[in-house]
């Protein structure tokens, strides 16, 4: 089979996080791998998704250019991918000139086939800024529930979605200068032309996920309306037309296109300049998009309307769209936590525990929930200690005995469980069930399991030594089965075992699931041991930080050093001096009555003959300095809290124990505030209802001590 498999380009604007690599990235390459070994032939594409205001406006808080964003996290992405053991053919960018010729192209092709109108629009501008203002850039007072501070696309406060024009006293997020309304003009592309081609295509598609497919046919039910797809905005591909200079073709309209440029430059990085079409334009390749569920219109709706209006490359084939992820209840990536990084998981969990772990618990029905004991549990029971023990007896004994594996005559009844199980994980394999796979392999281990203690060879060693040799040969032939099909879940470790504990020699694919059915495989079984080592989510007991906000009452020059500062601090109930290293980048006056962060449990101690009672928490990065406070004024004393309860704030800590929470200032929903690490997870630092912030713009990434 020819295919191609696809998965959700990731904006180039934050860190990825394990929702995403559950809900697009792993099935995707649990899939490739799976489909190679079976010897398909298949291109696998991804890339970052570099253009648009999800971009521009991560760009604009952080003051730097889109072009540093991207670049920053494309690198990023990159190397996360890399580390979780997924592995595209190409990992491109919709900043190549590859992907702007080919969206130019398609533009082209479908503007003269008549699949777009050009009409005026209104819509907010500022003045001051000389441009027009994407819908989230106005601001103004809610017409539903009078919050002024209500955005152009949606009221925080009652949930409304609005648009620009109805907001009452509308200003720009930028200058804060009125806004007013223009006259624009853009072009819209023609959905409702598909409706029928697209029902029809969907309904077609009996195999799609349930969901998938009633959701799209839902969609085109309630109506395709013609959508605009220029914006007037300057991050983003030009539109190659007389007039639209100033305009940018909306980015969900040239990501898309994204998939088939990857191909293109896929096809230059080998050599070969009409790779991408001998896919993408072959009627029998069948195409797969990974993605998570809010995506899924996209992919359904749009780019097959683009395709069929285009006509030449094959529409969607499946749509294996996810739903989300969930930490110990919370959702990835909301408001309050991050959720946990790809870099902070795979800092603490071994890449292919992580991989296992989540294989288990795919949300691909269903929302499902990540918890660290739950991950904790299952790689001990289930990867160690029944397939991991499994591969230990069978080695351990046939190394000790010194037994010459062969096969017997009339095992084949013996195979059956074998057999059934290959059956039947290929059959999830193929529909895209993974978690259901993966189950159906721990119970295969089981029977693996069984089937020694039933085969008893400790036994059969001392009375019937050719049965036993064959009886292992089963034995080892179950193990190289639990071996191979866990291959595409953990590419690493199981080519490990294969190698260096059975001794295959074949390759893994499908000729060797073929030669082990009939019991032709041959091994050179070398014991090492239990293949993997325990893993322990590490409970830690140890005293935690107890954070309080205090305000500056006092500041003096300390004595004794250049560097520092002598404080006198509130903290509601109780005063103290702390000494602090600030005298390079704040004045007295700028302290004194600022409301501040200090660490209360910190050992008491004497820097340079003044008595420190605590510690103050500021971030910094290079030479530049800022110091942590509540986003919203917060009376003193108030403790600031690491990711709601749960984590102990107990004893005496020392700098020392600061390094293991990693402080840092990251990225959440937009803005730049203090976290910790707490049980692997990301905690955003909370005082009240204020957040925790540096009192300066600091970059994302600045270290707080
Ligand atoms: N960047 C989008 C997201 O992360 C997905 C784009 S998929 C594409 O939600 F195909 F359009 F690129
Ligand atoms: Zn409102």
């Amino acid at each position: 089979m020819k295919a191609i498999v696809c998965c959700a380009l990731p904006y180039a604007n934050a860190p990825l996080h394990l929702g995403h690599i559950a809900g697009a990235y792993l099935p995707g390459d649990i899939f490739v791998r799976y489909r190679r070994m079976m010897g398909d032939d298949i291109i696998f594409l991804c890339g970052s998704d570099e253009y648009g205001t999800p971009v521009s406006i991560t760009a604009e808080k952080l003051g730097v250019t889109p072009k540093e964003i991207v670049d920053r996290y494309h690198r990023e992405h990159e190397r996360s991918f890399e580390a979780m053991g997924i592995q595209f053919d190409i990992f491109s960018r919709t900043t190549y000139k590859e992907h702007t010729e080919l969206v130019h192209e398609i533009f082209m092709r479908l503007y003269k086939s008549g699949y777009f109108n050009e009409r005026e629009m209104i819509s907010p501008y500022c003045e001051t800024c000389a441009r027009f203002l994407p819908d989230r850039y106005v601001e103004g007072t809610c017409p539903y529930c009078g919050n002024e501070k209500a955005r152009g696309d949606q009221c925080d406060q009652c949930g409304k979605t609005l648009d620009p024009t109805e907001l009452i006293n509308p200003v720009c997020a930028i200058s804060g200068d009125r806004a007013e309304f223009r006259e624009t003009k853009h072009l819209f592309f023609r959905l409702d032309m598909f409706s029928e081609k697209l029902a029809k295509y969907i309904s077609s598609k009996s195999y799609w996920r349930e969901n998938v497919r009633s959701f799209s046919l839902k969609f085109i039910e309630e109506g395709l309306k013609e959508r605009p797809i220029t914006r007037d905005i300057n991050w983003g591909v030009t539109v190659p037309l007389k007039g639209y200079e100033d305009k940018r073709i909306y980015v969900w309209f040239e990501a898309l296109m994204g998939y088939i440029s990857a191909s293109i430059v896929l096809s230059k990085k080998r050599n070969e300049l009409d790779l991408w079409r001998r896919y993408w334009e072959d009627p029998q390749t069948k195409s797969y998009y990974f993605l998570g569920k809010d995506n899924i219109t996209f992919h359904s709706i749009i780019w097959p309307s683009i395709l069929i209006a285009d006509s030449r490359f094959v529409l969607p084939y499946d749509i294996p769209a996810n739903e989300n992820l969930r930490m110990d209840g919370q959702y990835f990536s909301k408001s309050r936590g991050i959720g946990i990084s790809v870099d902070d998981a795979l800092a603490r969990i071994p890449r292919d525990y992580l991989r296992y772990y989540i294989s288990t618990i795919l949300p691909d029905t269903g929302d499902s929930d990540f918890s660290m004991q739950d991950l904790q549990e299952r790689v001990n029971s289930e990867l160690i200690s029944k397939f991991g023990n499994f591969i230990n007896r069978l080695t351990s004994f046939v190394s000790a005995n010194s037994i010459d594996l062969h096969p017997g005559v009339n095992d084949m009844e013996k195979m059956q469980p074998a057999l059934s199980f290959i059956d039947e994980y290929g059959k999830l394999m193929e529909g895209v069930e993974f978690k259901k796979a993966i189950r159906r392999w721990v119970d295969f281990v089981q029977v693996g399991n069984q089937m020694f203690n039933q085969l008893q060879p400790w036994r059969t060693q001392k009375e019937d030594k050719e049965k036993c040799a064959s009886d292992l040969h089963i034995l080892a032939t179950y193990g190289a089965i639990m071996t191979l099909s866990l291959y595409p879940f953990l590419p690493e470790s199981s080519q490990r075992i294969w190698k260096d504990h059975l001794g295959c020699s074949v390759p893994m694919d499908s000729e060797a699931m073929e030669m082990l059915k009939g019991g032709k495989i041959q091994f050179r079984i070398s014991h090492q041991g239990i293949p993997f080592t325990p893993f322990s989510a590490v409970q830690d007991n140890s005293n935690g930080l107890n954070l309080v906000i205090a305000k500056v009452k006092d500041a003096r020059e300390h004595p004794n050093a250049d560097r520092l500062y002598v404080l006198k601090i509130s903290m509601g109930s109780e005063e103290r001096q702390i000494v602090a290293g600030l005298r390079s980048s704040y004045s007295i006056q700028e302290l004194i009555g600022k409301k501040i962060v200090v660490v209360a449990n910190l050992k008491r101690t004497k820097i340079r003959g003044e008595e420190s009672n605590g510690m103050l928490l500021a971030a910094s990065n290079g030479d530049r300095t800022g110091v942590l406070v509540p986003s919203e004024d917060v009376p003193e004393g108030t403790q600031v809290e690491i990711g709601g309860d749960g984590y102990n704030r107990k004893g005496t800590v020392e700098i020392e124990d600061l390094k293991k929470y990693d402080l840092r200032i990251r990225n959440s929903g937009g803005t730049n505030v203090a976290t910790a690490v707490i049980g692997g997870r990301v905690c955003v630092l909370e005082a009240g209802n204020a957040k925790v912030v540096p009192d300066r713009e600091m970059p994302e990434g600045s270290e707080i001590h």
